[in-house]
């Protein structure tokens, strides 16, 4: 099945992704990172956001600038960007029609930007027309603060991913959580599934939760990831935490916390780092009662989609 919009169906000088782009679209990122534009960014996880790309290559429009690639969008991940050289030449402009016809294919009513705190960024989404939304706030649990180890009730059971069998119903899981999120989420089995099975994929990063008595019902999931940061130190990250909403309100969310932090540090993570939406205010707050303070916010700008403009 065909997915994403084609060339034909894009504004002029914006093509769909093709094989090979991710080489200059990391290499771009680069350059964005190397001159502080990307605040609260570390460089792997450029590599990673260039390598998820080529895998959902639907995801991604690109500006193309006399057969360079001048920048890309990738509406999924709140992500627009125009490389140095090719700046104030109308690109960015093109790359936002193109998002909107993006996200207007996928059925969403806007479409989402993060726009840095720069006067460039704020100026450029102020003159395409899209308003503050709500942030996203990179929160930092420094190594030093104390978090009690999880006990889980014991009306639940966990246990680690089965790559494969569970790759299912992880993603039902996840879809059905974060719908009416305030950042929704989407995952997409085949991409779950290509990377629980990356030969490095280590199942003790991924915790699922199910009923004592229905141990196969998947009710609550947390994801870990740790990578070496600009400095060279092992970095943790709690990179999603969700209980079904008929399980709320009764400490998983607490526990699968704590549990990933335990499990991070025994690694030999310092700082652990968690993202969460500044309207997410029970999560916020939960986050912030373990111990976890803001260190970063990515203000998020909505355009709507579909309305002829
Ligand atoms: C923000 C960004 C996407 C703009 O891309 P671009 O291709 O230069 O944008 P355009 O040429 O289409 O500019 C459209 C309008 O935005 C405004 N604008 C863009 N850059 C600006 C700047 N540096 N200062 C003031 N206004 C600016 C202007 O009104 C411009 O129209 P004009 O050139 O006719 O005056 C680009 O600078 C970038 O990638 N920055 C780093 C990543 C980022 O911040 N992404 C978030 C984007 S929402």
């Amino acid at each position: 099945m065909a997915r994403g919009l084609t060339d034909d169906e894009l504004p002029a000088g914006v093509r769909a992704f093709r094989a090979g782009d991710e080489v200059g679209i990391l290499a771009a990122m680069h350059r964005m990172h190397d001159r502080g534009e990307l605040e609260g960014v570390d460089r792997p996880f450029l590599a990673e956001s260039a390598e998820r790309m080529a895998s959902e290559p639907w995801l991604v429009s690109v500006a193309e600038d006399e057969g360079r690639l001048a920048g890309w969008v990738a509406p999924v991940h709140d992500d627009l960007s125009v490389d140095l050289p090719f700046r104030r030449r109308g690109h960015g402009t093109r790359l936002v029609e193109a998002g909107r016809r993006m996200a207007a294919a996928t059925g969403r009513t806007e479409l989402r930007l993060w726009v840095p705190h720069r006067p460039d960024a704020e100026a450029f989404a102020r003159a395409l027309g899209f308003r503050y939304q709500s942030s996203l706030w990179k929160l930092r649990l420094d190594p030093t603060t104390p978090v009690a180890a999880p006990a889980f009730p014991d009306d639940v059971v966990v246990r680690w991913v089965e790559p494969g069998a569970d790759d299912a119903a992880v993603v039902d899981v996840a879809n059905t959580i974060f719908l009416d999120h305030p950042s929704p989420i989407q995952l997409e089995l085949e991409h779950v599934a290509r990377v629980h099975a990356k030969p490095g994929f280590d199942p003790s990063t991924l915790l699922l939760v199910a009923p004592a008595e229905d141990r196969e019902r998947i009710i609550g999931f947390c994801r870990l990831g740790a990578w070496q940061d600009d400095a060279g130190e092992l970095v943790g990250d709690v990179r999603l935490v969700g209980v079904v909403r008929e399980w709320r309100g009764r400490g998983l969310g607490r526990q699968l916390v704590r549990w990933g932090v335990e499990a991070l540090r025994s690694r030999g993570a310092g700082v652990i780092h968690l993202d969460v939406d500044s309207e997410n205010e029970d999560a916020l707050h939960l986050y912030e009662t373990l111990g976890f303070a803001p260190e970063v916010e990515w203000p998020h700008w909505v355009i709507p989609v579909g309305d002829g403009r």
